[in-house]
């Protein structure tokens, strides 16, 4: 395939980008009274504002072409077809089955029947650990879920957990590990009782270092408690779970046609199940469903998550953005960057193409951000007066009208306003005068308090924060990922460099544990370099004084 920056589309985008430049948002609003109505689209109750974004209907006309140039409608054929697309593990990438009405096929197989019957295997348990019927091995009823797990097998659950922690159980608490440093399980547990807990091990390998050391300590952490009566376990190798000594009848199966990252609509998601109930778990099923339905049947120009990464695109390949900064104008969405991060950059932080080229342009932006207001008071500046082009997506459930909501939400539309908008040297030098300084302080302070503004955005908004907009707005990112990777031509649902760094900590952690550090043995040295050699002599060091 013609690399991607060596298509006629590409070239043309180039040349329209030099066109646009110097162009300021304010121009590009003051030129076109209908742009916002021209650059904002609407799934359900998801509006995407796209209007404050430096392009044009023309701009977003040319990168639709790019689309199609790339073929993006074979590629969707092929996800929905349940084909191996993702080629370095053949496999498919089906999760829109998961949360389907309608048959989907794997290798020829309808894969609905199996995905209802793992969802009413999640009811049978969320009812029974919600309702007291199941209990702890000393007859105790379960108070607190603990999930073990890591990256896919934990944010995912984790994020929809806190974000709709208003429908949350009162009498069932959920809480997550996953970190492999011991502090995050002695925290997690100080406080509850092993008779009262169960665990959940979710791991679609059940090799993952991390969440077996976890799972280790839990059942250290249990005692005499009976483990059938408190793990449970979500995993692809169901045999590893019956070996570390979960039964059967309580592991459920995750199929391997699911990325870990694109998971927390399987059984990965019985921790948020039984926080919020099997009910809630299907309108977040059916808010992504209407997501889905629309990326797949919507021609681009309208399509939500089409257009979403066709100017996440342009933002990086064309305007050179680094970033992309997610503010969630909701505290219960404050983990929503750290799922993000995980969904946009193991999927495309990639550099070669499913046919083996260099992919020659940028691909995934860092994902950062953390929930407003509270970044205002961080890190805004820079996207104030900082000299780097710094993309974000506001996310903004509007809720209720109280005066301290509306300010919440005030708050937000002022952050993009005033991005965009800038403030004119002439209009700082006003603003000094007013506060009573005098002209010659104004003239020395003014460019202190200018702003170029042209900070591009994008606003979601929806009326309130619900299982069913959650799932909609997570699956709008989840598509977005999957067509710019299939815009650049990589491969968005394996993760191989995530392996190398797993190797290396397999090879340094036997040292460790085995004392070593000076490494006389020349073997040994080509396994890692003199630093950290250097630093494992340190670590010997301290440990001996
Ligand atoms: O970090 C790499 C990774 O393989 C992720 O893709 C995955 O979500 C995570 O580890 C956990 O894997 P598992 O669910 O197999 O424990």
């Amino acid at each position: 395939m013609t690399p991607l920056i060596h298509t006629p589309q590409w070239q043309i985008l180039a040349a329209h980008r030099d066109v646009l430049a110097g162009i300021h948002l304010n121009d590009l609003f003051a030129a076109d009274p209908q742009r916002f109505a021209r650059l904002s689209l609407q799934c359900g109750d998801l509006l995407c504002d796209f209007s404050k974004q430096r392009l044009t209907t023309e701009t977003l006309a040319l990168l639709v072409r790019l689309a199609e140039a790339r073929d993006l409608a074979g590629f969707l054929r092929r996800m929905a077809a349940g084909e191996a697309i993702n080629a370095t593990e053949n496999r498919a990438a089906l999760h829109i089955a998961l949360r389907a009405e309608r048959p989907y096929r794997v290798a020829g197989r309808d894969v609905l029947p199996e995905v209802r019957a793992t969802r009413a295997r999640m009811r049978e348990l969320t009812e029974a650990i919600r309702s007291g019927s199941w209990r702890g091995s000393s007859g105790a009823r379960i108070d607190t879920i603990v999930n073990l797990g890591i990256g896919g097998s934990d944010l995912g659950p984790r994020m929809a957990a806190q974000a709709l922690g208003a429908y949350a159980d009162a009498n069932l608490a959920a809480r997550f590990v996953a970190n492999i440093d011991p502090a995050e399980f002695a925290d997690t547990v100080r406080d509850l009782d092993p008779e009262r807990t169960l665990f959940i091990v979710s791991s679609k390998t059940f090799t993952t270092q991390e969440t077996l050391a976890n799972a280790r300590a839990a059942r250290a952490w249990l005692g005499k408690a009976d483990p059938a009566r408190h793990f449970l376990a979500v995993s692809n190798n169901l045999a590893a779970a019956r070996d570390f000594g979960i039964p059967a009848e309580n592991c459920l199966a995750m199929a391997d046609w699911v990325g870990g990252r694109f998971s927390m609509w399987s059984a990965i998601g019985l921790p948020l199940a039984c926080s919020i109930g099997m009910d809630a778990f299907e309108e977040l099923l059916a808010g992504a469903r209407q997501m889905d339905e629309h990326f797949l049947s919507t021609p681009y120009a309208e399509n939500l998550p089409v257009v979403m990464a066709l100017v996440g695109l342009w933002n990086i390949d064309f305007l050179g953005a680094d970033s992309l900064a997610v503010i969630p104008y909701a505290h219960r969405l404050g983990l929503l960057p750290a799922y993000l991060q995980q969904l946009e950059m193991e999927s495309n932080g990639k550099r070669v193409t499913l046919d083996n080229q260099e992919v020659g342009c940028a691909t995934a932006p860092i994902l950062w951000g953390m929930a407003g207001s509270v970044g205002q008071h961080a890190f805004h500046q820079l996207f104030y007066q900082g000299t780097r082009l710094t993309p974000i997506d506001f996310v903004v459930p509007v809720g209720d009208a109280s005066p301290e909501q509306e300010a919440l939400v005030a708050n937000a539309l002022a952050q993009g306003a005033a991005l965009m908008k800038g403030k004119s040297l002439a209009e700082a030098r006003a603003q000094l005068v007013a506060a009573g300084k005098s002209a010659a302080e104004a003239e020395r302070l003014a460019p202190h308090l200018a702003c170029p503004g042209n900070q591009p955005s994008t606003t979601l908004l929806m009326p309130q924060l619900t299982p069913r907009t959650l799932g909609s707005l997570i699956a709008l990112y989840e598509h977005k990922v999957a067509v710019q990777g299939c815009l650049w031509g990589v491969n968005s649902f394996d993760q191989w460099g995530v392996e190398h760094g797993k190797q290396m900590a397999r090879e340094i952690l036997p040292k460790m544990l085995a004392g070593a550090g000076d490494f006389d043995d020349p073997k040994e040295i080509p396994l890692w370099d003199a630093s950290t050699t250097g630093l494992l002599a340190a670590i010997r060091a301290w440990r001996k004084a």
